[in-house]
């Protein structure tokens, strides 16, 4: 089955997608991007990344390459042309191609905008999900507007590689203090001694998860104690439970931590709960994206 991206108002074959050399976001990262997951051909979670996509581009002042309601039939015609049930979709829109010059191009190109599909196992993650997940400590080295999700993403990329090289799936950054902020790609959680269910608060230098979002409800409509409070690297390592969360990950029990075992090495229960109960909220909060209203091309 060949797979269509979207790019600039056209369906392409995913090997023959192609952007501008000058396209900002290739030069100067001046773009943001937003990922859905995809379960049973529907986009997860999907109105919490809608309004962070309208959020990023304003903190950047992009433009909206379109309306919402254009961009949810060209989602939903994303999913459908590449018959996708369950995966991740990515969007990224930059603020055009204009020749090289640092400050914003005036008058301002049409932002340009690439959406493309992939396919994932549900089984995989499930395994995954079953074992645990290895985490590393990493210092904090990202810039200070970490809230905007934008594709200037290097430090993050260097701290997945450590994390790689160590056998590890994913690094949490550290700030001065030796508090934990977040992961290269997903927020951080821990269930403390107390059994109190904790993650950065969102004053703090970090990405405003999504699915973070959607958790700390589902979480608290649960009656478990949840708080938005930082918590050191050595709390993490003493913590009943870890987790991480994101789009990709969903609920992932995060079982050591620098090769220091959590929670004896086995996921936690309420990590294990509430990443059933997030996949089933995330599956029926679908959009109108995702229905396929559409017709082929
Ligand atoms: C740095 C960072 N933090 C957190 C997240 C989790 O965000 P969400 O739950 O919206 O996918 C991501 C997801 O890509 C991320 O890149």
């Amino acid at each position: 089955m060949p797979r269509f991206a979207y790019v600039n108002g056209r369906f392409v074959r995913h090997a023959d997608a192609a952007v501008h050399i000058e396209d900002r976001g290739y030069q100067f990262a001046d773009g943001i991007y937003e990922v859905w997951s995809v379960m049973g051909g529907r986009l997860g979670d999907a109105p919490g990344h809608f309004a962070r996509l309208e959020r990023s581009l304003g903190e950047l002042r992009i433009a909206a390459p379109m309306s919402l309601a254009a961009l949810k039939v060209v989602l939903a015609e994303t999913v459908r042309r590449n018959r996708l049930r369950e995966g991740l979709i990515y969007l990224q829109i930059t603020r055009g191609v204009a020749p090289r010059d640092h400050p914003f191009p005036d008058p301002p190109p049409l932002p340009a905008i690439v959406i493309t599909a992939k396919a994932v196992d549900p089984a995989v993650g499930e395994a995954r999900a079953a074992a645990g997940i290895a985490v590393i400590t990493v210092p904090e080295s990202r810039w200070a507007r970490c809230d905007i999700k934008t594709i200037a993403l290097l430090p993050n990329v260097l701290a997945k590689q450590a994390a790689r090289e160590a056998g590890a799936a994913e690094a949490w950054f550290v700030d001065d203090l030796g508090l934990v902020t977040e992961g290269g790609s997903s927020n951080a959680w821990i269930v403390d001694s107390e059994g109190k269910l904790r993650t950065r608060d969102i004053q703090a230098n970090i990405l405003r998860g999504v699915t973070r979002a959607t958790l700390l409800a589902l979480a608290a409509d649960c009656g478990l104690a949840v708080e938005e409070r930082p918590f050191s690297v050595a709390e993490a390592r003493s913590a009943r439970e870890a987790f991480i969360t994101g789009a990709g990950a969903l609920v992932m029990p995060v079982t050591r931590i620098d090769g220091h075992l959590v929670g004896g090495g086995v996921p936690g229960a309420v990590a294990q709960r509430l990443r059933r109960l997030y996949i089933d909220q995330a599956r029926s909060s679908f959009d109108e994206a995702g229905s396929s209203p559409a017709k082929p091309r």
